[in-house]
């Protein structure tokens, strides 16, 4: 896919989309296969994306079959006890690759990881999720930046606290749990619902788990599980992104298929910026008919507002009239978007952890770089609302979390085409759809 978006400003959006299946659901469920000895799981409603690709290719590399077609994924695991090292190739890649760690171990008894370097919002230490594993009975070293860990035995069920909510370790530690000896408490866990998602999954699968998506989950472990059918959630990221790509260009957009209650925090927050919401079962439409305001969000672990959608609104906050505040408490440096956006004319002052974000009449479209996946968005989201064209570089990162961004976008009315000139859209860009089929 190419690596240049041009993208020409001044557009409403609107129109319908359908959202994705979750991709923080997705690849949690994917690993968490690694349980079984023997059997096929088929996954429902699972992206394609490349973040799923590289997980679908660390499943291979342990041995598994997967096959990928349409939104079905089916996964056929056959146990090797000799297959328990990750590439560090692929770890580097995707960080979530750490998910395969908790499964090895229950398991297989033995996983060689490479610790997941940091990235750019972020040093994203796996410490929880080691000192977890440690309290369960795993051996774990560190040795030339990679993770020697070994079960002797099986796992043994304990109370684990962590200190803090972290999604992943509460997930490496849930899926561990599932099949280790006795019961596991896991305190102050995470409550996304792509951990609600991977609790039904391991229940499907033949867990026995009690209070996920509170903050105290119940695990008894049982000996072996099995192989069953499992939908994947909406994804409340990728929708909350179109949604709040109608709002910053006064538009009107409807996302279906998604699940309204996921993504309350975003709706407050786009209802005190002055839009309009219509919330039905299964499908919310944002529309904007008078200038928004600023608003002051301060990311926390769910309920609290998501840190994946921060660089998204602040966007938003760029237009609106008065000034809005943005506290980022999840990631030390989930900012460098910041820079990005004030090329384009936005005012924002960075105090630390904390953005304040000064309204302007409209941004200017000018050439930017994505620094990360939703990063990569919300420059998309600007260059549809500013005047001009904009030239997004560093693309590859949005095809790892968004499926079919660049035709969603059109399909709403946006004007984004890949050009692959180092030069302001040149008039060879072509849109997504006349590029041969590229996967
Ligand atoms: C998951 O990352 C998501 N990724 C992230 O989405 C999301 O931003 C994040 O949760 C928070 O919601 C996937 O689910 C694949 P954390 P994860 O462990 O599990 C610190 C996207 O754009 N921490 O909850 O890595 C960590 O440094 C991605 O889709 C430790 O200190 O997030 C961070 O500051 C980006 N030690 C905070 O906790 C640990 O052992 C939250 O991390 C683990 C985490």
């Amino acid at each position: 896919m190419g690596d240049i978006l041009c993208i020409k400003g001044g557009v409403r959006l609107s129109g319908t989309v359908r959202a994705q299946g979750a991709k923080n659901a997705a690849l949690p469920i994917m690993a968490a296969t690694l349980l079984l000895e023997e059997g096929t799981v088929l996954i429902n409603r699972v992206p394609r994306l490349d973040d799923v690709a590289i997980m679908a290719d660390l499943l291979r590399h342990l041995g598994a079959k997967v096959d990928h077609s349409g939104e079905l994924m089916q996964i056929n695991i056959t146990h090797d006890p000799r297959l328990f090292e990750t590439p560090e190739g692929l770890v580097r890649k995707m960080r979530a690759s750490s998910l395969v760690l908790g499964p090895l171990l229950a398991r297989r008894g033995k996983a060689i990881l490479p610790l997941p370097g940091g990235c750019s919002i972020g040093s994203r230490p796996i410490d929880l999720h080691l000192k977890g594993l440690a309290r369960m009975g795993a051996n774990l070293e560190i040795r030339r930046g990679a993770v020697y860990a070994t079960a002797p035995g099986r796992l043994r069920g304990s109370r684990i606290y962590l200190d803090f909510p972290s999604v992943g370790a509460t997930e490496n530690l849930l899926m561990a749990a599932a099949s280790a000896k006795g019961e596991t408490v896991l305190e102050n866990a995470a409550r996304e619902p792509e951990i609600t998602n991977l609790a039904q999954a391991l229940t499907t699968m033949g867990a026995v788990i009690e209070g996920a998506g509170s903050g105290t989950i119940h695990i008894q472990g049982v000996e072996t599980l099995k192989g069953g059918p499992m939908t994947v959630i909406p994804d409340r990221i990728e929708a909350s992104t179109f949604l709040i790509a109608g709002a910053a260009t006064g538009g009107e957009v409807t996302v279906i298929d998604v699940v309204p209650e996921h993504m309350e925090a975003l709706l407050a927050k786009l209802e005190e910026a002055g839009a309009s919401l219509m919330v039905k079962e299964s499908s919310v439409t944002v529309r904007v008919d008078r200038p928004l305001t600023g608003v002051t969000l301060k990311t926390l672990p769910y309920p609290g507002f998501p840190t994946d959608l921060q660089p998204q609104m602040m966007v938003l906050l760029c237009l609106a009239e008065k000034t809005g505040v943005i506290h980022e408490t999840v990631f030390e440096s989930r900012f460098l978007h910041v820079g990005e956006l004030k090329r384009m004319g936005a005012q924002i002052e960075l105090q630390g952890n904390t953005s304040i974000v000064t309204g302007v009449p409209f941004l200017n479209g000018a050439e930017v770089h994505g620094t990360d996946l939703r990063a990569c968005a919300a420059l998309a989201i600007a260059g549809l609302a500013a005047k001009g064209t904009t030239l997004l570089k560093e693309t590859h990162h949005l095809w790892r979390g968004y499926e079919n961004f660049v035709d969603k976008m059109n399909d709403l009315g946006g004007k984004i085409f890949i050009s692959n000139e180092n030069d302001v859209c040149s008039p060879t860009a072509t849109s997504l759809r006349e590029l041969p089929s590229l996967q």
